[in-house]
């Protein structure tokens, strides 16, 4: 299995470009699905998670071509044969389930296997499912698959979500578009992902008012045609970059992103001491002083996004004070702390949150990536740890990074890929 190596070293300096948002191409490939035409989606994330959600489009009938060079994709759906998502592509990725409510807009039934648990925590899909129901469909649960049905167009609802949920939102919205009459989703998630998403869905055709706002409007319509659209660029590689930089008290420029998709996360690292300059897009970031101690807790967007948790639990590892971190999104984020402990921080969990009090030196440990972004922070962690890190597992990381390895030694880490 692949391994990292990382050695301590000087503090990262250069340019870097984030790669497109995994987030928004993952259920913009699953909107595809709503076409009998031919989607080019542009500024792909060459990245296993973006692989799978191909197989599992090309599993139900879709033609897929990755142009792996150009980082696009080019998406057939004209065909689809199969309306059954199964265990091994949804086990593999939880965003596998976005299939469900394109395929019942538009072949009018789907079987998804059930999402498990996961790494970090319980993640059910009961809001989903409970969009689906509202709009007319029957849906069944049995031998671990959840089976949805609709006779004739799913129709227009409102629909309030209990917690505004990515997944959900996303889901119901593409189910949306194709239905009969309008409707209305309250309480919706307004992440930057989810106005992309829109973005590609309205230049399909599709009337969609409000995305970005908790209130979504969407009147149906009774087809799409395919487009040809740009992802946004991946505002938490582009965080984890700047965390990157932050320990290593470096001085680096990440170009192609939206500053103000990272806000949380500039006011966070300059509450800790950094220096953080905006242009249009790219974002500067300057370290070196040494850092301070801060308290964060997770939100949906605008907050503080639960995905740049782990990374700056790194970060605060090695800040001088006391830091608390609380997770409010997720019920089970902190199983890597036990890794970063490891490694020696000092970091006490109780319940949902953390409490991190500095120290001035981490060591080099053999540590194992438990999730994609926890796996991320165990790398920052590395940066500056005394002597050499190995990270096990890393496939995690692949699953979200395109060449981070790489991205980072471009910058001047000391890390390389053991394939063995
Ligand atoms: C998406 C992101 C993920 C990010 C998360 C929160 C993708 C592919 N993944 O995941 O990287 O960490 O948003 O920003 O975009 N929930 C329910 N019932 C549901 C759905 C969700 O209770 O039906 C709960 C979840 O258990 C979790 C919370 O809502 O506690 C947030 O989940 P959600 O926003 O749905 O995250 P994902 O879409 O799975």
């Amino acid at each position: 299995m692949p391994r990292f190596l990382i050695n301590k070293g000087t503090p990262l300096r250069g340019r870097i470009r984030a790669s497109g948002a995994k987030n928004s191409v993952l259920p913009i490939i699953a909107a595809s699905l709503l076409t009998d035409g031919k989607s080019t989606i542009e500024e792909i994330p060459c990245l296993n998670d973006v692989r799978t959600m191909c197989e599992l489009i090309e599993c139900l009938g879709a033609r897929v071509r990755l142009e792996e060079g150009q980082n696009r994709l080019i998406i057939d759906s004209g065909n689809i044969t199969n309306t059954v998502a199964p265990y091994e592509l949804v086990n593999k990725m939880r965003a596998s389930f976005l299939v469900m409510g394109p395929l019942l807009a538009r072949q009018g039934m789907a079987k998804i296997s059930l999402p498990g648990g996961c790494a970090i925590g319980n993640r059910p899909v009961d809001l989903h499912l409970k969009g689906f129901a509202a709009m007319g469909a029957d849906i069944v649960q049995g031998h671990g698959y959840i089976i949805a049905k609709t006779r004739g167009r799913l129709r227009g609802s409102r629909i309030y979500l209990d917690f505004p949920s990515v997944g959900a939102t996303e889901n119901i919205l593409m189910a949306a578009v194709l239905a009969e009459g309008q409707t209305i989703i309250e309480n919706a998630a307004i992440e930057p992902e989810i106005v992309d998403l829109t973005t590609f869905l309205t230049s399909m055709g599709a009337d969609i008012k409000g995305a970005g706002t908790d209130t979504i409007r969407i009147n149906g319509v009774k087809e799409l045609k395919g487009v040809t659209h740009a992802v946004i660029p991946d505002r938490i590689e582009a965080g984890t970059f700047m965390v990157a930089t932050a320990i290593s008290g470096g001085d680096v420029i990440i170009e192609n992103v939206v500053p103000d998709h990272l806000k949380p996360v500039s006011a966070k690292l300059r509450e800790a001491g950094v220096e953080i300059s905006e242009e249009l897009t790219s974002i500067h970031v300057r370290a070196g002083k040494p850092l301070k101690a801060v308290d964060i807790k997770t939100h949906p967007y605008p907050g503080f996004p639960t995905d740049m948790q782990s990374q700056m639990a790194a970060l605060l590892s090695v800040a001088s004070g006391t830091s608390i971190l609380i997770e409010t999104v997720f019920d089970n984020r902190f199983m890597y702390i036990s890794e970063l402990k490891r490694m020696g921080a000092k970091i006490k969990v109780e319940g949902r949150s953390a409490v991190i009090e500095g120290t001035d030196k981490l060591m080099g440990a053999t540590v194992r990536a438990t999730d994609l972004r926890a796996g991320a922070a165990l790398v920052l962690a590395g940066l500056v740890a005394e002597g050499t890190t190995e990270i096990t597992d890393i496939e995690h990381i692949d699953r979200g990074y395109m060449n981070f390895d790489e991205k980072l030694r471009k910058l001047g880490a000391d890390i390389v890929r053991v394939e063995d």
